[in-house]
């Protein structure tokens, strides 16, 4: 690999362990997910400093709809929170904000302030920050499906058209890089339904550190580590 291609081009994260991180302590959860905040901010901060293209953070699954009330009710307090608070950084660092995922199911005072933040940043040309919101990777191929076949249906795509290229084009964004490296924090070996399509060939790097408790230096561990491999897309290096 150059030296260029040492740093990944797009990182995603799956942000795990608030809640145990919050427990450790004798916290409620929520403190976890507050405490969380400060590493989306930190890490945000220093991918944008990387030169990253895009950095994508899994904030809100579609199966996180299933917790408590109480805590699926504060952690969208604090993405509201988070977006208005947020802007003067995103501007600062020349970040261009995007979601994916069902936005519009997401609570409405939330998509007004995703809009506005993501209308404030679109001219932005530095690293795009993107936030898994409401996502599950399932319903993003059943969503492109469903979309290909409506194409199919009014004769605007013919069946012997479609290929992997297709689907990419239909997916939620479809001019994202696929992830180079994909981050797990929290110690799991899952996916989690997690950008199940554009995943297929990301470097995975997993950490029993917290997502409260990471920081810029474990980053850096993980970028380093992502050098030291040797990437063959199912072929062979010469
Ligand atoms: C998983 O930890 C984390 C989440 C479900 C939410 C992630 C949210 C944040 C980091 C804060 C808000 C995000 C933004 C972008 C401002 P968990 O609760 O499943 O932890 P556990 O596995 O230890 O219980």
């Amino acid at each position: 690999m150059s030296r260029k291609e040492c740093i990944p081009s797009h990182i995603a994260i799956i942000m795990d362990g608030n809640g145990r991180w919050a427990r450790q302590r004798g916290l409620i959860r929520i403190r976890g997910h507050e405490k969380g905040t400060e590493s989306v901010r930190e890490i945000t901060r220093e991918c944008a400093k990387k030169h990253l293209k895009q950095l994508t953070l899994y904030a809100f699954s579609s199966e996180n709809w299933k917790r408590p009330k109480r805590e699926v009710n504060l952690l969208m307090k604090l993405l509201k929170e988070y977006l208005i608070k947020e802007r003067k950084e995103i501007e600062e660092n020349n970040i261009r904000l995007t979601a994916i995922g069902r936005i519009n199911e997401l609570p409405e005072d939330v998509q007004r302030e995703l809009t506005i933040s993501m209308e404030e940043s679109k001219n932005n040309t530095g690293m795009v920050l993107c936030l898994a919101l409401n996502y599950g990777g399932r319903t993003e191929i059943v969503d492109a499906a469903k979309e290909i076949m409506r194409k199919v249906k009014e004769g605007k795509l013919r069946l012997d058209e479609i290929t992997e290229e297709t689907f990419r084009e239909h997916m939620y964004m479809p001019d994202m890089p696929d992830p180079d490296l994909l981050i797990r924090t929290g110690g799991e070996m899952r996916i989690s339904n997690f950008l199940l399509w554009e995943v297929s060939y990301a470097e995975l790097w997993v950490t029993p550190v917290y997502w409260p408790d990471f920081r810029k230096t474990h980053l850096e561990e993980a970028i380093r580590d992502y050098a030291n491999r040797e990437r063959r897309f199912g072929g062979l290096i010469e």
